[in-house]
Order: structure tokens, then sequence, then C-alpha cells
């Protein structure tokens, strides 16, 4: 299964936890405009399938997805709330088997070449490194890039606009995903504005890293 087509031309992937399903389509109207679409809502809160529902009516600009799958049920849970992508943070049997019968593109995550290797004999090849910079970060990547040449990362944990750079002049990194563009405190503040800042730095940072 390939994920990447399925995310438009996304290269930053915020990831995001909400608490306040109040604040869902402000937030993925802020980041849209900032040129980011691609939107991993996580389900970490017991809002998180409301607030990616809530995305999916009201802006349909969005590509919004869900993150930290951890349940073989949330598969179904997150096509019945208009979610058009699922990330996990690790990989099981379990969770293969009902991404494929949800028709999701998936996300697993992976660390380690028997991860990788797992996760190519279950069908996918779009993953997700995860968590990035305590599992060797670039190098480690660079590492499994020239075994597996067929794998595309998405790497996140401790992935910043300091070492985007890193990540995204491997060849096969896609994309890079992150908390950094919708914090907390954002949230809390409400502060719009700033989030459609954060998104266009992103955009435009790694545009230039990857001269596009
Ligand atoms: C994830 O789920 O990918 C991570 O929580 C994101 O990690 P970060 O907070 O270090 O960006």
């Amino acid at each position: 299964m390939r994920v990447f087509e399925n995310l438009g031309n996304n290269r930053v992937i915020p990831v995001i936890v909400v608490e306040n399903p109040e604040h869902a389509v402000p937030m993925a109207e802020a980041l849209v405009a900032g040129g980011v679409t691609a939107l991993e809502v996580t389900l970490r809160t017991p809002v998180g399938l409301e607030v990616i529902e809530r995305i999916a009516k009201a802006v349909p600009e969005a590509i919004v997805g869900a993150g930290t799958v951890t349940d073989a049920a949330q598969f179904q849970q997150v096509v019945d709330a208009g979610g058009r992508f699922a990330v996990s943070p690790g990989i099981t049997d379990s969770l293969a088997i009902a991404a494929n019968a949800s028709g999701l593109p998936w996300l697993p995550g992976t660390v380690t070449a028997s991860e990788i290797l797992l996760a190519m004999q279950l069908g996918f090849e779009d993953l997700k490194f995860f968590p990035a910079s305590v599992s060797g970060g670039p190098p480690a990547i660079k590492a499994f890039t020239s075994v597996f040449s067929n794998i595309r990362f998405c790497p996140t944990g401790g992935v910043k606009p300091e070492n985007m750079v890193d990540y995204l002049s491997i060849p096969n990194v896609q994309a890079v995903g992150g908390s950094w563009l919708v914090t907390k405190e954002l949230l809390d503040k409400q502060d719009w504005a700033h989030m459609t800042r954060l998104a266009q730095e992103a955009v435009s940072r790694a545009r230039e890293i990857l001269g596009e």
C-alpha cells in the first residue's frame, strides 16, 4: 500500500492533540491557510474522532486523518468520522489486517530492520519512523534506505524546524511529522494566526530543502 500519494504534496504533517473540539475547525483552517493540508489528529484524547469529523465536514481542503491508532477497531471509526488516512506508532498483524479491511491508507510505525521487514511482508512500504530522534535519527534512516530502497519514511518524534533539513534531505524521506505546528499553548490561546505562520515557515523551509 502506498500512502503519501493520498496526502497531497505535503512534506510536513502536523501531529495534533486537541482537547477542545471547538478548536478543530479554526485550527484546520489556520493550517490550510499556511499551506499545510494533511492533518494528523491523534486519538490520544477522547475527542479525537469528533475533531476529525468536524474538520472533514467543514474544511474540505484539509486531508484529515487519525494518529496514534493503537486498536484495530479504530480504523472503521476513523472511516466513519470521515478520516482519510491513519498513522500508528508501531506495527502489528491485527492492525495491518484492520487497516486493509478499512481501505484507509495507513502509515505503520517502524524503527528496526525486523519491523520494516514485517511491514513489507504485510504489504506496507510507506512507513512512519518513530520515535525518530531517539532511534538513531537521520543516520539510522540513511542506513536503512541503502538496504530498503523501496521504503519511504515519515520520521516523527523530535523533528523540529531546526533539524528538518537533516531528515528531508534523505531521498527516502518523503515527509516529516511533528507537534511543533500545533502546540497546547497555541490552542489554549487560540492563536490561529501564529499557527498559520508556523505552517508557512515549515512549508517554505521544506521547499527550500527539496529545491521545489
Ligand atoms: C508522534 O506521535 O509522532 C509524536 O508524538 C510527535 O513527536 P514530537 O512531539 O516530538 O513532534
